[in-house]
């Protein structure tokens, strides 16, 4: 096991930056201001943007089936606005411009509000100049709570983030062109946020790990724990499943329960770089009980004929060439044009072949719904709202779109929904 010097740096100043993030969950109603602040991230005090104080926002919490209320306060000089990352919300709530909302403007604010029906670990980011805020540190984490949750000792949330650093540590963007068309920008600094907890040996923690880095692809390995995977994007996986590194692509998450079984837990990314780590100390003997699978979300099934459809991943650096008019496109066109992708009833099920025509990876993000990854002869997978395709390849899912209104269909690596990969289905 290597440990680089950079590593260790990293590690140490991933536990540092945790100074910023508040120990209490905020429930809701909650009163989000959108502001500049000043963080230690990666061992500097850096400007970085965030939700009421805040780099991260702070992690909101609230029960299965309640009303979430959020006063969404823009405290920035440039417009800004939240979407609800995985949540099957009503259109109107889902903050994405020009498609379900204006832009909040500098110094106005805007309620939101909506039923959660899911339980689970879900995300909120400024869904405006994304590549720009996401990237400076406008998201958080949403947890649904479940009625009846597992037993475990710890429950937090581990953001996995990236930035680009000058040679005074100091956060830096200078986005080239080449990021933009190329695999994005993908920062020197990459650290595993977590709150200043500390552990013991024995412990069962269950970890809500994000990825809100906005172009980077994790293959994230955790040492000093032995657990399972027991969610993914939010919903539970029928049967846990065990792991040694978790693929992790931008906007997705995954829900680990695990007990901590050596003297430190160590996240890397790649088997290498250190991203952070939690601190243990003490210890309590190990719980006898198994890993169980977590209650299933109630999830729509299709009404009558599945129809399929085709989305082509074109463009980037050495792609052919698409009639999009910036670099990526899908199906030839770049952005939200007028029309739809699709345009449906309320219950349809598309199954959708996701083509990489690319020489680069990209993860498809639907908003408002959650899809199945099918498998090559057709059988259903992971229940997800984000999934990666691979350079060269192809995926189908499973949608059933039962919630109507506008929805957002782009990859959810920024630089290339802000270069063109993005398009929308509409639900009547
Ligand atoms: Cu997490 Cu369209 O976004
Ligand atoms: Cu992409």
């Amino acid at each position: 096991m290597e440990i680089t010097r950079r590593g260790v740096i990293a590690s140490g100043a991933a536990l540092a930056a945790t100074a910023a993030l508040p120990s209490a969950a905020v429930a809701s109603p909650v009163r989000l201001r959108v502001m500049p602040v000043t963080a230690f991230v990666g061992g500097v005090q850096q400007d970085m943007l965030g939700f009421i104080d805040s780099f991260p926002g702070p992690t909101l919490r609230i029960a299965q089936g309640a009303t979430f209320r959020a006063s969404v306060e823009n405290g920035l000089q440039d417009g800004t606005l939240v979407h609800w990352h995985g949540l099957r919300l009503p259109n109107r709530m889902d903050g994405v411009n020009v498609l379900t909302q204006e832009v909040i403007p500098p110094g106005r604010s805007f309620d939101y509000r909506f039923k959660v029906p899911d339980a689970g670990t879900f995300w909120y980011h400024s869904h405006y100049l994304s590549y720009e805020q996401v990237g400076r540190g406008l998201f958080g984490a949403l947890i649904v709570e479940e009625d009846r949750p597992p037993d475990v000792d710890h429950d937090f949330v581990v953001h996995l983030f990236d930035m680009n650093t000058d040679a005074a540590g100091r956060f830096y963007d200078d986005p080239s062109p080449e990021q933009f068309a190329g695999p994005g920008r993908i920062g020197d600094t990459a650290l595993a946020l977590s709150p200043p907890i500390t552990v013991r040996r024995g412990d069962r923690l269950r970890l809500r790990l994000i990825n809100p880095s906005i172009d980077r692809i994790y293959g994230l390995s955790i040492t000093g724990i032995s657990g399972r995977i027991v969610a993914l994007d939010g919903m539970p996986v029928p049967l846990p499943q065990s792991f040694d590194y978790l693929t992790l692509s931008p906007g997705q998450r995954c829900d680990v329960i695990a007990d901590v079984v050596e003297g430190q837990v160590v996240f890397r990314d790649s088997g290498r770089t250190v991203l952070g780590g939690i601190a243990v100390d003490g210890a309590r003997a190990l719980r006898a009980s198994a890993i169980r699978p977590l209650a299933p979300n109630a999830m729509p099934g299709p009404r009558g004929a599945v129809r399929s459809a085709d989305l082509v991943m074109q463009g980037g650096l050495g792609g052919a060439a698409h009639k999009g008019y910036a670099s990526w496109a899908l199906n030839d066109s770049s952005g939200l044009g007028r029309a739809p992708f699709l345009d449906v009833p309320r219950g349809t099920g598309v199954r959708i072949t996701l083509r990489n025509a690319t020489g680069f990876d990209h993860v498809m993000h639907l908003h408002g719904h959650h899809f199945w990854e099918l498998d090559a002869s057709g059988a259903q997978g992971d229940y997800r709202d984000g999934t990666l395709v691979e350079a060269g390849q192809s995926r189908d899912i499973l949608a059933v779109f039962d919630n109507p209104g506008d929805w957002m269909l782009h990859c959810h690596m920024l630089s290339h929904q802000a270069d063109g990969m993005a398009t929308w289905v509409r639900v009547r």
